[in-house]
Parts: structure tokens; sequence; C-alpha cells
């Protein structure tokens, strides 16, 4: 019968015989997925597991600096690369989303390739795929797409030449779940919503500036925080905050106000392939938005979504 603790069990010895004293590089997320890897492939292999977490300036405030702690909290071996700059520079003018994405993803393997250069004699790669990652791989979406698409625009990144080593690509996403709460990994990991790997860069609508970025990461803070201190945060499978292309009048005491909307998105689903918008409390809702309104200069408008998925999608690129 399959237990976590079976499974932890099984898989590090045999990642110990596979791996030998040989090096890996993994890229970690944030996520529930790449991060329980990790963490096996650390008990397998200690400091010859280098981790490495980019900082694409479109995490949520502040994510990159708390999750960056917890990783090292949980004794990896993980380097954080600042890359913002980057990411910015490489979507200035570009509107359309796959365009967008296909520009996050490239400097991402940029950014990836450049710091698995560092690691002298690496002969692996890890992954955290997962088991429907594996059956969807043709999938549009994800980082096999994201890989493809790079492959096109030129050579093969070096990286990509070391051998692949996916401790999970056995499990469904409870099952990951199960196993890195049996391997003590963080809540604040494990519990969190799903989050595209594009980031804030699909949650702006139109072209993504610095500045869109700082004024979205403070809306959706608030909002998150709220969803937490409400007790609603984990009754929702996903949750976010859209930068809308466009200004509305307001007024702010005497003055006539033209600023930014931003609405506000939250789903219930089983595995994000349809979804229902939440009836969240509506006194839960006047509270956000008037933080919001109140706090965060540039907005003067939040509307909520009601649409659900099909014919909708949970995010809005
Ligand atoms: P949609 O918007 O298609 O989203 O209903 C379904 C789930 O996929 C996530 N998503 C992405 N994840 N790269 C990702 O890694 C992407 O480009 C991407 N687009 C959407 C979305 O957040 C939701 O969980």
């Amino acid at each position: 019968d399959w237990t976590p603790d079976s499974f932890i069990e099984t898989t590090i010895a045999g990642l110990k015989e596979k791996l030998g004293d040989d090096k890996v590089v993994l890229g970690l997320s944030g996520g529930v997925d790449s991060s329980v890897a990790a963490v096996l492939l650390h008990h397998a292999i200690g400091k010859n597991l280098y981790c490495i977490f980019v900082d694409n300036g479109l995490l949520r405030k502040d994510e990159f600096e708390s999750v960056l702690e917890s990783y090292k909290h949980m004794g990896l071996n993980v380097k954080g690369v600042d890359a913002k700059q980057r990411f910015y520079d490489a979507l200035v003018g570009l509107i359309d989303p796959e365009h967008k994405r296909k520009a996050i993803g490239r400097v991402f393997i940029d950014v990836f390739d450049d710091e698995a250069h560092q690691v002298q004699d690496v002969k692996w790669l890890g992954q955290g795929t997962i088991y429907p990652d594996v059956i969807e791989s043709v999938s549009v979406k994800g980082p096999s797409a994201t890989i493809k698409s790079h492959h096109n625009v030129g050579g093969l990144p070096d990286f990509m030449k070391l051998k692949v080593v996916e401790p999970l690509n056995t499990l469904f996403k409870d099952e990951v779940r199960k196993v890195g709460k049996a391997l003590g990994i963080d809540n604040n990991i494990l519990g969190r919503h799903p989050f595209p790997g594009p980031g804030l860069g699909i949650r702006i609508l139109g072209e993504v500036t610095q500045e869109k970025v700082r004024i979205l990461q403070e809306a959706d803070a608030i909002y998150i925080n709220n969803l937490r201190s409400a007790g609603v945060y984990d009754k929702v499978w996903q949750a976010g905050t859209i930068f809308l292309p466009v200004q509305s009048v307001g007024v702010m005491g005497d003055e006539r106000t033209y600023e930014h909307v931003v609405a506000l998105r939250a789903v219930e689903s089983l595995d994000g392939m349809t979804a229902d918008w939440c009836h969240l409390p509506y006194d839960l809702l006047a509270k956000i938005s008037n933080e919001i309104i109140n706090n965060v200069k540039g907005i003067n408008r939040v509307v909520y979504d009601i649409s659900s998925k099909p014919p909708a999608t949970i995010e809005w690129e």
C-alpha cells in the first residue's frame, strides 16, 4: 500500500543509488512540487543538490525574500538570483499574453543556464514534474512548452543536455502534498495557492512596467492578507488580483481622480480545469475594496470577477 513514508523511504534510497556522488541543479519556484522534489533530493545527496531560485520581479509582494528564507531554513543549498531587471527589460513593449509568456520563459532559461554553468561538473537537472504533467506534456502551458518555444528560437541551452531526474513523476498533487507534509515542509509552502510561472506578468493586462508591478503587489497583498485573516484562504483554490489596462474617474475629497482599476479573482476548483467563482462574503469584499482604495496610490476602483471556467479561464491572460 502506498503511504507517504514508504514513498519517501524508497525514493530516497533509489535517488542515492542513481545519483551516487553526482551533482544536480534544480530550479525552485516557491511552489509545492519543486519544493518537495528538492527536499527529497536533499535527503538523498545533501550539498550535491544545487538549488536556484530566481527573482523574476513578477512574484507577490515580499515573496522572494520570505520563500528564500524558508528554503534556507529547510537546510537546502539554495542560491537566490536577482534577475528582475532582465525580465522587465524583456517585457518592454509586449502586449500579447503569449508573447509575454515566451519572453518570460526565455529569460528564465537564460538566467537558469547562466547559473547552472557555475556549478562545476553538474550531471543532472532535477525537476518537480508530477504525474499529470507527464500525461499533459502536450499542453500549451507550463515549462515544457516554454522550453519548446525557446528551442525554436535558438539552440538547446546547455543545462538541457543534462540527464533529468524527476522524483515526483508518479504522483498526483494531493500525494505530493502528503509527501511534503511527511517531510516536515512548512505549511507556508505546502498550502499556498497555485501561482502561474509567468506570475504577475500575466496579471497585468497589456504592457508590464515596474510601476504597475508595484501597485499590483500592494493591492494583492491586501487582498491575500484579508483572505488569510478571515480564515477563507485555505477554502479557496486560487485567488489573485488583476491590473486592468483602463483608468476610471473617481473622487477623493474635492478632487476628481482618474486612476487604475484592479479586479479581484477567487475560484473554487479541484484541478484548475474547471472552476467556479467564490461567493466571498460582501462584508469581506467591502473591507478589501476600502483598504485597497485608501492605501494603494494609483487605484480608485476595485471590481470582483464573477466568471466561471469555462467559458472564462482562471487567469485573465
Ligand atoms: P487558466 O487561466 O488556464 O489557468 O484557467 C489554469 C491554471 O493554470 C495556471 N496558469 C499557468 N501556470 N504558466 C503556469 O505555470 C502559465 O503560463 C499559466 N497560465 C495559467 C493558472 O494560474 C491556473 O492555476
